[in-house]
């Protein structure tokens, strides 16, 4: 598959172009950005060790009968994956009081929440990613009330699928932050990222910090929390 020009440019991903027009290829940067891009770093390897960590996790939820965009990966950095049209949604999913949400609310991190919160962000960086309801979502024309239900449900079985493959290497899903597309056949497939760039994983038994979030708070050794994530998925894809 040739890599042709670049369509899009994100804060940590570039989106190219090939030669078949259902198919593009995805590759992973190693910038990190954090407060809507306020606080920028470059972290040597993280695209890599995302690339991967995304792989056996989109890997594992197709095999489970999960529509994703995701198709092989080719290198270290590349990924084909079919084209979508983005929804400009971000969906975010908490098991436990995190981040954003322990702040808006006064509620201390890691408390448990009693079922699934999910939010829903209009995905536009010049207005921060506001949260909205599905109400706006559907009046604004971001998504059908239908798309909607559709991303309600692939949600949860991606949540059910993550909770599930993480507690088996000993590691606790706080929170997470999917995005979907629509395929050229108006189909919805989840699209993106499942990293810890996008996750809040806590080590089972210490709570320690495995994501974003020791960059987002200068917390040291970004990259060793981010490596323990793939080692201990590599090492459970080898082992099942
Ligand atoms: O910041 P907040 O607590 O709302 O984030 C909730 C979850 O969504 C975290 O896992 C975070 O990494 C993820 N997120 C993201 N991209 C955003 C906003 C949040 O991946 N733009």
């Amino acid at each position: 598959m040739e890599k042709q020009e670049m369509m899009y440019e994100g804060k940590a991903k570039q989106v190219y172009a090939t030669d078949d027009p259902d198919r593009v290829i995805i590759h992973y940067k190693d910038d990190a950005t954090a407060f809507n891009g306020l606080k920028k770093d470059s972290i040597r390897n993280k695209g890599v060790l995302n690339n991967k960590i995304t792989t056996i996790l989109f890997n594992e939820l197709n095999r489970r009968g999960i529509a994703t965009h995701w198709i092989e990966t080719l290198n270290d950095r590349d990924q084909l994956c079919k084209k979508v049209r983005i929804v400009p949604l971000e969906v975010i999913v908490r098991n436990v009081v995190a981040g954003s949400m322990a702040k808006k609310f006064g509620i201390d991190e890691g408390t448990e929440l009693k079922t699934p919160v999910y939010e829903i962000c209009y995905k536009n960086d010049e207005l921060g990613d506001p949260m909205i309801n599905d109400t706006h979502a559907v009046g604004l024309g971001l998504a059908t009330r239908e798309e909607l239900d559709q991303i309600y449900e692939i949600t949860a079985q991606v949540n059910e699928a993550l909770k599930e493959i993480l507690d088996q290497i000993g590691i606790r899903l706080i929170d997470f932050k999917l995005e979907f597309g629509k395929d050229s056949t108006g189909r919805v497939l989840l699209a993106d990222e499942i990293s810890p760039d996008t996750c809040r994983f806590w080590e089972k038994g210490t709570d320690k910090k495995l994501d974003k979030d020791r960059f987002r708070r200068d917390m040291g050794d970004v990259i060793g929390a981010y490596e323990e994530i793939y080692g201990r998925l590599s090492q459970w894809v080898n082992t099942k």
